[in-house]
């Protein structure tokens, strides 16, 4: 996440599959499998046919979707940042294929009256589970329009009661050397971590995220379970948590930690607030816009700005990075 280089490994957008193709793709596969025609399929397996799909999650619409075009599964799942694996965008597809993810538990403690842990199957049932289709903003310049599949984390703050002492929300993520190859490398400190202001916790559009597509998550994508705050640069976005911890001062962040002089603990999207090193004015919407063409304007809190403005009333966005 330091530069953001063209890599030998980034897909061109010609490249990539779209959703549709794809869509097409496992159509063709059920189609032939239903009609006995299995003999066809290990050769489709054989060139590019999508893995098997994952359990089907039951969602419902949420009217916090943004309508724009959703980038294609392929890109989601293969285009990724997951420093615990690799820091090639193609390291996490490739090397996060065996983590375990079941069974799973998030540890939920601190500054609540009711401590808990959760265990994955409890949480897939804790509240009623919605698409939301969000913006995504990485750091370094390019975005994503995902469907993920979760509910509100608010749902789940609610249910530990946090203390009158809770200010902020720190998210703590797997760190596990047997599991994860990146972790032989000093990139970062480890786990993992991440932080909210408790109010940014409880906003309705901070999602506690189980999957995407309509599928439980891949594990490239942060399996089994992961937030997503769609108004701030995608590192906020913790993968594979294990717990979630209420605190009365600012957690220290990963990135924060490594580079404060670059990643602020806010990091909410802003086009007039440059990075160090490069502008945030722009980016590059990965599938649809290629390397030679104008990239798009970036919209301030990526486009929520209606929805989260007011949580930073007041405050100079210029300091408070
Ligand atoms: N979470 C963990 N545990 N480790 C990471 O390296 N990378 C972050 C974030 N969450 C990261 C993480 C960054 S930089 C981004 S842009 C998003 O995950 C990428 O999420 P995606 O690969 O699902 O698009």
């Amino acid at each position: 996440m330091l530069v953001h280089r063209r890599r030998a490994t980034d897909p061109p957008a010609s490249e990539i599959t779209p959703q549709a193709i794809y869509a097409d793709r496992r159509r063709l596969m059920e189609r032939a499998a239903a009609g006995g025609l299995l003999a066809a399929a290990p050769v489709l397996r054989a060139a590019d046919a999508p893995p098997p799909a994952a359990p089907r999650l039951r969602t419902r619409a949420s009217a916090f979707s943004s309508s724009e075009k959703s980038t294609g599964l392929r890109e989601v799942t293969s285009y990724n940042n997951f420093y615990e694996f690799g820091t090639d965008k193609s390291d996490p597809a490739r090397h996060a294929r065996a983590l375990t993810t079941r069974p799973w538990t998030v540890a939920v403690e601190g500054e609540v009256h009711r401590p808990r842990v959760f265990g994955i199957e409890e949480l897939l049932a804790l509240a009623p589970i919605e698409e939301r289709i969000y913006r995504m903003r990485c750091v370094e310049g390019w975005s994503m329009v995902i469907p993920w599949a979760g509910f509100p984390l608010a749902e789940l703050v609610r249910r530990v009661e946090p203390t009158g002492n809770a200010k902020y929300v720190e998210f703590v993520t797997l760190a596990d050397r047997a599991q994860m190859p990146g972790l032989r490398s000093g990139v970062l400190q480890w786990p993992y971590v991440e932080g909210l202001r408790l109010d940014e916790a409880m906003h309705p559009l901070t999602l506690l995220t189980l999957g995407l597509y309509g599928e439980l998550l891949p594990n490239q994508n942060g399996a089994p379970v992961r937030v997503v705050v769609p108004w701030k640069y995608g590192f906020k976005s913790g993968k594979s948590i294990v717990r979630i911890r209420f605190v009365e001062k600012q957690p220290l962040t990963s990135w924060n930690r490594a580079a404060p002089q670059e990643y602020g603990f806010y990091s909410n999207v802003n086009p007039e607030v440059s990075h160090p090193r490069w502008s945030q004015a722009t980016e590059r919407r990965i599938g649809e816009d290629g390397f030679l063409q104008r990239k798009r304007p970036t919209l301030m809190f990526n486009g929520y700005a209606g929805e989260v403005a007011s949580l930073y009333a007041g405050m100079d966005l210029r300091r408070f990075f």
